[in-house]
């Protein structure tokens, strides 16, 4: 199967990778499912489902309580560096266009060189604030968490998507603007797939005959419907498909 992953890859030219926590497994980060996942046993020490603590709406009642939770997942990225799925993927723009759909907020594959990257849950490297104050490439070892706004001292937020909240238009523009020119092979790596935005553009490409492919070393209701599903992970998998490329 991977022969087959590699011939499909030789004939692209334009590829989409669509990626989740699975993808940032191998560097060490938490998933939020599963074995290890932060979401497991989902009740919290405060007993609320993390689904509740992490949302919009706690964040407007009590900002400090979500960054309590926040700064455990902002503490694991911070050492965290791309692994050899996040390097190949990036690598893999030398031959084609890439794009990568991204449900992670831990800016890796920026890291590794990606150039066309849709953060679709948006980045815990951007800070913003209700009085419209921004901050970018946020570094969190000087920072104290909850981090305050310079301007209004208020506590400032992540760009990141807290449940309950609206997707970023920009990242659904720039989505469907990729989409319309079409991919010559489609990718799901480490992802659940829980959401409808991140399975279809798996799915449409699997109705249209465009090759498909899943790295998971478990089962998501897109297994069965990919064209090959590589059961591993995600480094280790990329580095093979890799290697066949002779990178
Ligand atoms: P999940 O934690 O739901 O799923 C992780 C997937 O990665 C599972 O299917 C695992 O089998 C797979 N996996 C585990 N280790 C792997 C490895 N080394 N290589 C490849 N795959 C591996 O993570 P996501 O699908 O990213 O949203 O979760 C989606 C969203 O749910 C997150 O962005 C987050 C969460 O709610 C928000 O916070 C808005």
């Amino acid at each position: 199967m991977l022969e087959q992953v590699a011939d499909v890859l030789r004939a692209a030219r334009r590829a989409l990778f669509v990626t989740g926590a699975g993808v940032s497994a191998d560097s060490g980060l938490p998933t939020y499912r599963g074995m290890g996942g932060l979401y497991d046993g989902v009740e919290t020490p405060h007993g609320r489902p993390i689904e509740d603590i992490l949302s919009g709406r706690t964040f407007q009642r009590d900002p400090e309580l979500v960054w309590r939770y926040l700064g455990e997942v902002e503490r694991a990225c911070r050492s965290a560096k791309p692994n050899a799925a996040h390097r190949v993927i990036a690598a893999l723009q030398d031959r084609m266009e890439v794009v990568v759909l991204t449900q992670n907020v831990d800016g890796l594959h920026l890291d590794a060189g990606s150039r066309e990257v849709i953060e679709i849950h948006g980045t815990l490297r951007r800070l913003r604030c209700r009085c419209g104050a921004r901050e970018e490439e946020v570094d969190y070892s000087r920072r104290r968490v909850p981090p305050r706004c310079a301007a209004c001292e208020r506590i400032m937020r992540p760009d990141v998507v807290l449940f309950g909240e609206m997707l970023p238009p920009g990242a659904l523009q720039a989505l469907r603007v990729h989409s319309d020119r079409g991919f010559d092979v489609v990718f799901s790596v480490g992802t659940s797939s829980l959401f409808p935005y991140i399975s279809a553009p798996v799915l449409d490409a699997a109705r249209r005959r465009v090759p498909t492919v899943e790295i998971n070393p478990g089962d998501t209701e897109l297994s069965a419907r990919v064209a090959f599903h590589l059961r591993g992970r995600a480094a280790p998998t990329m580095t093979a498909i890799a290697r066949l490329l002779g990178e």
